[in-house]
């Protein structure tokens, strides 16, 4: 005999089957809002990405029927995970006070932040063993709720939740996927706004290296200047006072006046002293550095540059010259000094070779040496002798400044800088600097 469905069977099955073209329909939708999401996030300027973000939350929830939802960041795996976009459907409680997710649901969150997407349908399909989560949810009431971890540069760097506190809801596996793609452009777009970030940062931190750099030898060269009449004027006064009080008809006007001036000069001088003190207690960072990595920093803040004067950039660094001792910011305003005149030459000489290599090598025992190889024209003959003093340009809107600055930072190193002609054409100019000296391994192994 043949079972007949029952009426309540089909009912089910009618009613699944609807509920299964709700689901298409809906992916489909959010598929078409995904799209939209990413031409968005390929618009928006760097500083707008947040603000963008937060709007995209709120229109992922809308459109999903959710009511909750978050973007969660880590700078670095030992730093600390918190919330940096939120989005909570209008008259829905806030996010708990001082909400955070690695000491409510520390066990969800390792697991997110270690890759994978934890979803529920219901509060009742959380794990057991997963306390914390559950104790979290009854206390708060999501009744459904999807975590995605936010991949970049093939390491997690936040994550993303979505949750529905009206009712529970299914997750779909292509609607999943939709939404795994929503996060992965977030974290692109917030990647990009990072690293924008990180160029600014370093551009106005060399800026600043830059302006104290050029102030303090403006002021090392003024006092220097400054200081010899004023030694003169100094003792000329004291003359002239000596004079005035031999016989002089009014001798107190005359030794007030001239007492006055010597005051005056002496005032002078000591502003001089101190301007010049205040730069002399700028602090240095010195530290041991991978020399390698700081001229990358540099050859990425100058691609720009670069690629609009067509000029390739080539970094070879030796194994054994890696590490030395400096003040990073210091370092990379003297490469970056060289690698400009470097690209000037190139452009000045309308070379068609067109490329500078930067190469660090081992020079005397203990010491690295830094050169940047340019092929450009040559060093004009007129200004040979004189490259490293101040004010000395061949160029309509130089400085003559530059390389002074690098001077004054590698000889502060303990290091020197010369230029020297390529064989074949161009420039080298090279600079050394203190190596690091390696740990050694023995001392700092201990048995325990
Ligand atoms: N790589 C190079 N090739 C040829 N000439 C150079 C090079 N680097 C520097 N010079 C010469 O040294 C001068 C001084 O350089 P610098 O102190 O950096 O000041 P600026 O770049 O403002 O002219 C330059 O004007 C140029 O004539
Ligand atoms: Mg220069």
């Amino acid at each position: 005999m043949q079972s007949r469905p029952t009426n309540k069977t089909v009912e089910a099955k009618r009613e699944r089957s609807a509920g299964v073209g709700r689901e298409r329909q809906e992916v489909a939708r959010f598929e078409s809002l995904v799209g939209e999401l990413s031409a968005a996030m390929a618009r928006v300027p760097a500083d707008e990405v947040d603000r963008e973000i937060e709007s995209w939350l709120g229109k992922i929830c809308r459109a999903l029927d959710l009511d909750r939802s978050a973007v969660y960041e880590r700078d670095s795996p030992d730093q600390p995970v918190r919330a940096t976009h939120t989005w909570v459907r209008p008259n829905f409680p806030p996010f708990p006070k001082n909400y955070d997710p690695e000491k409510l649901i520390q066990r969800s969150t390792e697991l997110v932040m270690s890759g994978k997407t934890l979803v529920f349908a219901r509060p009742s399909d959380i794990p057991v063993e997963n306390q914390d989560t559950r104790r979290f949810v009854e206390k708060y009431g999501p009744k459904a709720s999807a975590a995605i971890p936010m991949w970049a540069g093939g390491r997690v760097i936040g994550a993303a939740s979505f949750g529905k506190f009206r009712s529970p809801r299914k997750w779909p596996s292509e609607l999943l996927d939709q939404l795994t793609m929503a996060v992965r452009l977030f974290s692109s777009a917030i990647e990009r706004k990072q690293s924008e970030i990180a160029i600014r940062a370093v551009r106005s931190e060399l800026r600043v290296a830059s302006r104290r750099n050029v102030m303090s030898e403006l002021v090392a060269s003024l006092s220097h200047e400054i200081n010899q009449p004023l030694g003169a004027i100094l003792s000329n006064l004291g003359g002239v006072a000596r004079l005035l009080t031999q016989g002089n008809p009014q001798p107190a006007m005359a030794l007030e006046a001239v007492n006055s001036a010597i005051e005056d000069t002496k005032r002078t001088a000591e502003i001089v002293r101190r301007i010049r003190s205040m730069f002399k207690n700028q602090v240095e960072h010195k530290a041991p550095i991978g020399i390698g990595g700081l001229i990358g920093e540099v050859v990425k803040l100058t691609a720009g540059e670069a690629s609009v004067r067509k000029i390739a950039v080539q970094i070879e660094v030796s194994p054994s010259g890696q590490r030395v001792i400096g003040d990073s910011i210091q370092l990379q305003q003297c490469v970056l000094n060289l690698v400009m005149n470097a690209f000037d030459a190139i452009t000045e000489a309308r070379s068609p070779r067109r490329d500078v290599v930067i190469k660090v090598a081992p020079e005397k025992i203990g010491w690295a040496g830094v050169s940047i190889c340019d092929s450009g024209g040559g060093i004009d003959p007129a200004v040979a002798k004189r490259l490293f003093e101040p004010f000395v340009t061949t160029k309509t809107d130089g400085m003559g400044l530059g390389l002074l600055v690098t001077r004054s930072i590698v000889e502060s190193h303990g290091g020197r800088i010369w230029a020297s002609p390529n064989t074949d054409q161009g420039t080298t100019f090279t600079f050394t600097l203190p190596v690091a000296e390696k740990k050694r391994a023995v001392a700092s192994r201990r048995i325990g």
